[in-house]
């Protein structure tokens, strides 16, 4: 079984193939997952993919149509919502409306009956830690919604929680904000040694926060792992494509050589050479080929024998830092698929090297291009039947 020691303190969390069906809807299709204790995981994916549904089963606001959610080893399915011990930040989670943001806040220690005097402390230390220090006397509908998220979030930690669950919990903040909630977000949860789910819609939020990624897709976990595994061993193309820019070159497997390197053919002609296990002749597959690995340079001299395409800019974009390139590689076909985007980095005070029209080469090594199997189809199969589930 999947229990996880509890070594550090911290709480481990199990979802094992839990699933969640509407009529013959599937919300979340028998996920397995492991977080352990005092990581911090985030969950990404797009609109409708299971990530709220899965939270909310954690929490116990939603029941699992089959599976089991075990909390430090322990199986939670027939503890109630404010018996699991969980911080719970949900983006349309309410303040009560009619309690103070001192009371709101105050509102689990005083569950959990701890004395007056350190509920005074401690809710004053919590107001401060997300700002909000001078603001306990004021209503809910006297606070902007940004002031109200940290309200929430304070709410969800002064108990000290060894699980918090957050749903885009920095959503509806600006920018600056956001950032500087992140970092104290982060010291927090290190410091209180806090096992956190955390659902963003924001990428680079989830690179920066995270021990450990989620990726669903359709009800399903596509992808889990370090920011490290998704952004550099993405395992499938949208993966790859869900995390940061890329270029996706969809072509099929026309050679497979017994070490490894494979010879890939695209629709116009052109070819790639790279190295990828576990692929053979006939193969669709996808290259990623990430636009800061890709250089361009003029396209006289010798015809480079791999992985060099001429082709004609199409788009500039100034980045501050780096120059944009896009690339029309496609013979007359200058569809989205037949760009190749570039990233230069800016040496010293140069500035563009190449203007719109311009013929270049792109190039790259094979090293740097990952083949992929193409992106698994959004199939919501509906969990198995037989009697006798947990
Ligand atoms: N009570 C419900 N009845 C029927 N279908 C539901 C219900 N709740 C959620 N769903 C469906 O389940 C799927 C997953 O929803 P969920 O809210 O988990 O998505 P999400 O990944 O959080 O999306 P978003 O990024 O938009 O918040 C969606 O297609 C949604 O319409
Ligand atoms: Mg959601």
């Amino acid at each position: 079984m999947s229990h996880i020691k509890d070594v550090t303190g911290g709480t481990p969390i199990v979802l094992e193939s839990l699933w969640k069906t509407y009529a013959n809807f599937v919300a979340v299709s028998g996920i397995d997952l492991s977080v352990g204790a005092g990581r911090f995981c985030t969950v990404l994916g797009p609109s409708g993919s299971g990530k709220t549904t899965t939270l909310m089963m954690i929490a116990g606001f939603v029941a699992p149509t089959r599976g089991r959610i075990l909390v430090s080893g322990r199986d939670i399915a027939a503890l109630p919502p404010q018996k699991r011990n969980l911080g719970v930040v949900f983006q349309n989670y309410a303040l009560f409306p009619h309690l103070t943001v001192f009371d709101n806040v105050a509102f689990p220690l005083i569950m959990r009956r701890v004395p007056q005097a350190e509920i005074a402390q401690r809710v004053e230390r919590m107001l401060e830690t997300v700002e909000l220090a001078g603001l306990g006397g004021r209503y809910p509908r006297e606070l902007s919604g940004g002031q109200q998220q940290r309200v929430a979030l304070a709410r969800a930690l002064v108990f000290e929680p060894r699980v918090l669950l957050m749903d885009e919990p920095l959503g509806a903040l600006d920018k600056k904000l956001r950032s500087s909630l992140q970092i104290e977000l982060k010291a927090l949860q290190r410091r209180l040694d806090v096992t956190v789910i955390y659902v963003t819609h924001d990428q680079e939020e989830a690179l920066t926060m995270a021990d450990q990624i989620v990726v669903m897709q359709g009800g399903r976990i596509e992808q889990n792992g370090t920011p490290e595994d998704l952004y550099d061993r993405p395992a499938t193309a949208f993966v790859a494509g869900f995390m940061g820019d890329t270029n996706l070159v969809r072509g099929v497997v026309m050679a497979a050589d017994k070490d490894g390197t494979l010879r890939i053919d695209h629709p116009t002609g052109r070819r790639i050479i790279a190295r990828a296990s576990g692929f053979q002749a006939g193969d669709h597959v996808a290259a990623s080929l990430r636009p800061e690995c890709l250089s361009i340079e003029s396209p006289d001299g010798p015809e480079e024998p791999e992985n060099a395409w001429d082709g004609r800019i199409a788009a500039v974009t100034y980045l501050g830092d780096a120059i944009r390139y896009h690339v029309a590689v496609g013979e007359n076909r200058p569809t989205l698929a037949e760009t190749l985007v570039v990233k230069a980095a800016r040496r010293g005070t140069e500035h563009r090297r190449f203007s719109e029209g311009d013929a270049v080469r792109v190039r790259w090594s094979r090293s740097d291009a990952r083949v992929l199997p193409p992106t698994r189809a959004d199939a919501r199969i509906l969990p198995p039947m037989q009697a006798g589930g947990h």
